[in-house]
């Protein structure tokens, strides 16, 4: 569970990334963030994976105070959340295999090991035929399924995403957006920022809209995508 308790963030030279925010994201959930270009999302995002501190106010990630946490803690936060962007920061000399084993924790594991949970989380982003290919060698889609893969890697109770479509047609944005369907259909607690509206209104969720750094709305929208690739996703899809 996410909690925040009227958390503002200020930067440096005094603009406002967030606005005395108050919300509560329970687990398991699969929430949108949306608003205009410097609305706040990507500072929402920032505060709960510790990139950032709150200017005031409190972040509870699981019932853990985050705001407070030391720097020396947040790589052990880091390990719950998963974060993907738009710009996919996959490392081009890597393989798709080397790229998503980089995290410090899964380097720890033998090579049996490591090959095996990047087949399995490969298959789960139906990317287990191309651990091998450079980045280079993707459509752009699939780089993003990618990094998504390697945002699993440590099985996170959270995924942040954001923009995550951001640099992809909308046919690709809708599979990319299928995918974190089905990821949050299997447990996961999922946060997906994006602007682009049209995307979401496909979706029954729940919808936080950031305007200037507050929130401006948060309601549950009516939706019609339903993913039919296999019944459980179906479900997840479902109206709520
Ligand atoms: N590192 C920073 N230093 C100073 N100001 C910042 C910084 N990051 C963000 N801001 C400011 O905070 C506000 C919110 O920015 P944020 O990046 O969270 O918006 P956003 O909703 O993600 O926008 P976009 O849709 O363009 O990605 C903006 O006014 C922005 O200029
Ligand atoms: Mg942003």
């Amino acid at each position: 569970m996410i909690e925040l308790f009227s958390v503002t963030k200020r930067y440096p030279g005094g603009q406002v990334g967030l606005d005395e925010v108050t919300l509560k994201i329970e687990a398991g959930q699969m929430v949108f963030l949306t608003g205009p270009s410097g609305a706040g999302k990507s500072t929402f995002l920032k505060l709960i994976y510790c990139e950032e501190v709150p200017s005031s106010g409190s972040i509870l990630v699981n019932g853990r105070n985050v705001s407070s946490l030391p720097r020396r803690k947040v790589p052990y936060l880091r390990r719950t959340i998963g974060v993907v962007f738009q710009s996919f920061r996959l490392i081009p000399r890597k393989t798709v295999f080397e790229n998503i084993c980089y995290l410090p924790r899964i380097l720890g594991l033998s090579g049996q090991e490591q090959r095996q949970l990047a087949y399995e989380t490969l298959r789960r982003v139906g990317l287990a035929h191309r651990m091998k290919a450079f980045p280079l060698q993707l459509s752009g889609g699939e780089q993003q399924r990618v990094a998504i893969a390697r945002a699993l890697m440590n099985q996170p109770e959270i995924l942040l995403a954001d923009e995550p479509t951001g640099n992809l047609d909308p046919e690709l944005s809708e599979e990319i957006l299928r995918l974190f369907l089905e990821i949050n259909g299997q447990g996961t607690t999922v946060i997906f920022a994006t602007h682009d509206r049209d995307l979401i209104q496909r979706v029954g969720r729940r919808v936080l809209t950031l305007e200037g750094g507050q929130l401006a709305s948060d309601k549950v929208l009516p939706g019609k995508l339903v993913d039919t690739s296999d019944d459980d996703s179906e479900k997840s899809a479902g109206v709520e």
